[in-house]
């Protein structure tokens, strides 16, 4: 029998565990950066990227302002970085203190651990109204180490996120 419900869309979610990502940008002289397991290539030609922000982060409210992005995928080493970049906020704490970072040439955080990354540029972003919204990005570069093993959801799903949510500062 096929079962309808709110446990078979988190069964058929949990199914794809999509490899996790951090996402940095900056505003400003405003740094931002978070976890990001809600990602996915948009186009092939053009070669385009959505990543979708929760409106309850910090990097959310930074990303309004930012034009450019980086997407650092996560290798099992870097469970570590999940952990800063996914359970604290920037509101609080500066996560790039302490950590060996550089900036691009638009000022974007890199994250000289994780060598596997996209350089984004924003084309858009869409609010359909619910919790989070969805960033479309040209690929400006792409860069890669080799072969990784991705740190996947399954990998972190013990972490507690830095905000839930339902912590929305702006309600649609
Ligand atoms: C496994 C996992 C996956 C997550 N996926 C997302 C995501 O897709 N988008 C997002 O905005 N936040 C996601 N988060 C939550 C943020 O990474 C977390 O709330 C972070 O502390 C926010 O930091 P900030 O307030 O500095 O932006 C995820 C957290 C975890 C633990």
């Amino acid at each position: 029998m096929i079962q309808v419900s709110d446990n078979a869309f988190d069964t058929l979610m949990a199914s794809a565990d999509p490899p996790l990502i951090v996402v940095t940008t900056v505003a400003e002289d405003d740094r931002a950066g978070c976890l990001v397991g809600f990602h996915a290539q948009s186009s092939i030609t053009p070669q385009h990227y959505c990543i979708w922000l929760s409106k309850a982060n910090h990097t959310y409210r930074v990303s309004l302002r930012a034009a450019h992005f980086a997407a650092h995928f996560l290798t099992t080493d870097d469970l570590w970085l999940a952990e800063r970049f996914g359970t604290l906020s920037g509101e609080d704490t500066d996560k790039f203190t302490g950590i060996d970072v550089e900036a691009d040439s638009h000022g974007v955080p890199l994250l000289r651990a994780c060598p596997n990354r996209l350089a984004l540029d924003r084309i858009a972003v869409l609010d359909d109204g619910s919790d989070h919204v969805c960033l479309t990005t040209r690929v400006r570069s792409a860069a890669t180490a080799g072969d990784f093993e991705p740190l996947r959801v399954s990998g972190a799903i013990h972490l507690d996120p830095g905000h839930d949510n339902d912590e929305r500062a702006i309600q649609p």
